[in-house]
């Protein structure tokens, strides 16, 4: 393996990549590797990360590598391993006059962002690039991303780590479990209020979720409400969305990717769908994923899931099935 990694980060200006890019050459996240760091910007704002690059250069980091900053993706995506897409407009904010509360107004501006960087993630990126796209939508940003980028070597992601670390709390305090015993909390479908916390294959203290939780009231009207809504929860108390809790499972998004995943365990992201658990082809899904000694990526295909489970997934697919074709002009 490669002792460097390039990491391209977009949105690097926002509040994500604040929390995100310090702990990207801390030594935790890509262990002993030197990482060279391309922050991207629009160019409103591009000259603000003169000054994240001071902060980073003062804040001695023996792992850093070389830190450049653009506005042009193009340049910035030559030769990457990986990419941290994070530049977009998130729910929330006021854009052009309008308050942004839908998934679909974020679907109208977001979308078009993803044709060029697919592009020339393709093109320039490295073959065995792994993207990680957090911006919202997410899944359907990376499934326009991927469809541009038309490399099947590369592995495109969107992020569902931050809304398994979310159900993982919940049930850790239903338990009385300690966090680092609740494992495998698998999140089916799209990010967003139909995802589906898989509360049955969530690992308690070494048992299965099924044969600890026997209160399918609880998991109705408490833990999928709390897990799907949680984003929303955040940003009206905040008036912002979640940052430092996205950054962090960026970080352990890439952590899972890089390092062999223990046998009987899973992490969870989107990728595209090739038909497993009968989720329509190229759909970019969430799904349980394992990383094997060799690097690469894979979908989980042991799991079993109840009837109560595959009713709740469909309506995530459904939902992913409606983006698609709500972007389809995007599409090659
Ligand atoms: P932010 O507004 O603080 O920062 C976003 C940054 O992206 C801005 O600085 C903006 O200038 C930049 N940007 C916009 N278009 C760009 C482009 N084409 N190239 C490069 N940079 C660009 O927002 P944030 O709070 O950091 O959130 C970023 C995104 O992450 C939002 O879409 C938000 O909804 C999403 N998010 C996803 C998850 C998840 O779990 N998947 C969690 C939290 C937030
Ligand atoms: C989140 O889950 O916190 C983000 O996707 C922000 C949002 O709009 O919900």
């Amino acid at each position: 393996m490669s002792s460097r990694v390039k990491v391209v980060v977009t949105g690097a200006a926002g509040q994500i990549a604040y929390s995100l890019i310090p702990r990207l050459v801390d030594g935790n996240t890509f262990g002993d590797k030197i990482v060279d760091l391309c922050l991207v910007e629009i160019p409103q704002v591009v000259s603000k990360l003169e000054g994240l690059v001071m902060e980073l250069e003062d804040s001695y980091f023996p792992n850093m590598g070389e830190v450049t900053y653009t506005d042009n993706f193009e340049e910035a995506s030559n030769n990457a391993d990986w990419f941290l897409l994070v530049g977009s407009i998130p729910r929330g904010i006021v854009y052009e006059g309008k308050k942004i509360e839908e998934r679909s107004d974020l679907l109208k501006i977001n979308g078009g962002i993803f044709v060029k960087q697919g592009e020339a993630i393709g093109k320039n990126g490295k073959n065995d690039a792994k993207i990680l796209v957090v911006g919202n939508p997410a899944n359907t940003n990376a499934l326009i991303g991927k469809n541009s980028a038309g490399k099947e070597s590369q592995l495109w992601m969107a992020m569902t780590m931050l809304d398994s670390s979310r159900a993982k709390s919940v049930i850790s305090k239903k338990t009385g479990t300690n966090i680092k015993d609740v494992k495998n909390m698998i999140i089916w479908g799209n990010h967003s209020p139909t995802m589906y916390p898989d509360v049955e294959n969530v690992l308690i203290d070494g048992e299965l979720g099924k044969d600890v939780i026997d209160d399918m009231k609880w998991v109705e009207d408490h833990f999928l409400p709390t897990v799907q809504q949680r984003g929303k929860a955040v940003i009206d108390s905040r008036g912002a969305s979640s940052a430092t809790s996205a950054a962090k499972a960026a970080l352990d998004t890439i952590i899972a990717c890089e390092n062999t995943t223990k046998e009987g365990n899973s992490f969870s992201a989107a990728v595209a769908s090739d038909g497993a658990y009968g989720v329509p082809e190229g759909l970019i899904c969430g799904y349980p994923l394992i990383t094997l000694s060799d690097g690469s990526v894979e979908i989980k295909r042991d799991i079993s899931m109840s009837e109560f489970a595959k009713k709740k997934f469909q309506i995530s697919i459904d939902e992913l099935e409606s983006e698609r074709e709500a972007v389809k002009h995007l599409l090659k």
